[in-house]
């Protein structure tokens, strides 16, 4: 099981917390065990274990511990994720894994094996990271978010498009805050800088018709990779916040954000008309609304004008045809005519 035994994992996060928040002082073995009720040799285990995470927990001999700075570490350690996100349900519970073949079929697993909604869990390294439309999503070990979360929401198995336009949501509000740059948002989940795809989003569904029994949304986001890092057959579509920004950044403080976003978002959404809500909001910020599209819907391809949402999700474009709605499709947008 990729999960710590949940009293381990707890006394992790609570060892976490009691570093993190004297940061700067020496904590003594004596107070650890005493607020963890463990003995020195457990205080120590879990501090190994903190260190084998990523987290720079200095020992200092004779007199304790020390948490060193967390600010450019780069650790995806569940107690740093959970301590963070212990007031903001339901994403409180966090698995990392260094590889799987697809963070989705780790939450796939839980799901089906009955766990709560809100477990999240990212891997360094997919082996077969999965895209939308049956395409694979590329893998850079450590150096990007790859994650999914498990959902049961109140919703019929056709909506599940409304939680890719959440996380959507979620992620380019994160990116825009964490950066003070503008990112795009292309229906209906893509996040694109300068026209390049940041973070690519995919939600799958189990259920009824009428219910939607779990749902795992997968995030994709680009982080710490360089140019030489993207793929040849994705070079000029591509990109990164490092390659937009010109510095690192720790992955961590990123995940945090979009998970907040997104509570705070699938909260608003589980609320009365929420979906309409949600839909309103999307309208107001999707770059693709208003915009000349190449719509490809199977072996389809449309051009036209992206003029609307529906309260589903799907996207409206106006054809040569006629107004016309696309439910699943792939969505180029065209700057100028003539790349039509
Ligand atoms: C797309 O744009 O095609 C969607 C990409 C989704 C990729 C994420 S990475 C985490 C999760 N695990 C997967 O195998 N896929 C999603």
């Amino acid at each position: 099981m990729p999960r710590r035994e949940p009293n381990e994992a707890a006394a992790g996060t609570i060892a976490f917390g009691i570093l993190y928040e004297n940061r700067g002082k020496i904590i003594s073995s004596a107070h650890l065990t005493e607020k963890l009720n463990v003995s020195r040799q457990a205080v120590n285990k879990i501090m190994n274990a903190l260190r084998d995470d990523g987290l720079p927990v200095e020992s200092v001999p004779q007199k304790g511990y020390i948490l060193g700075d967390i600010d450019s570490c780069d650790s995806l350690s569940p107690a740093l994720i959970e301590y963070f996100m212990k007031d903001c349900a339901p994403f409180h519970r966090f698995i990392f894994l260094h590889e799987t073949e697809s963070t989705q079929k780790i939450i796939k697993k839980y799901a089906q094996a009955g766990e709560d909604e809100g477990l999240a869990a990212a891997a360094d390294l997919q082996t077969e990271g999965r895209g939308r439309r049956g395409r694979s999503w590329a893998a850079c070990a450590g150096k990007n978010l790859t994650f999914s979360l498990l959902l049961r929401p109140n919703l019929k198995t056709g909506e599940v498009q409304l939680l890719n336009l959440a996380a959507g949501m979620a992620v380019k509000k994160t990116l825009c805050e964490a950066t003070g740059l503008p990112f795009e948002l292309k229906w209906p989940n893509d996040i694109l800088r300068g026209g390049r795809k940041i973070c690519g989003i995919l939600s799958e569904a189990a259920g009824e018709p009428d219910k939607i029994y779990y749902a795992v949304t997968g995030i994709g986001l680009n982080i710490n990779m360089e140019s030489k890092d993207i793929l040849a057959e994705l070079a000029g579509m591509a990109t990164s916040l490092m390659i937009e920004t010109g510095r690192k950044w720790a992955r961590w403080k990123l995940l945090i954000g979009i998970l907040k976003n997104f509570a705070g978002i699938m909260d608003a959404l589980s609320q009365k008309d929420g979906a309409a809500v949600l839909i309103d909001r999307y309208r107001r910020e999707c770059d693709t609304i208003g915009r000349r599209v190449r719509i490809i819907q199977d072996e389809e391809t449309i051009c036209g004008k992206a003029v609307d949402v529906t309260r589903e999700g799907a996207l409206v474009a106006e054809t040569d045809t006629g107004m016309r709605s696309f439910t699943a499709a792939d969505v180029q947008h065209l700057r100028l005519a003539k790349e039509e």
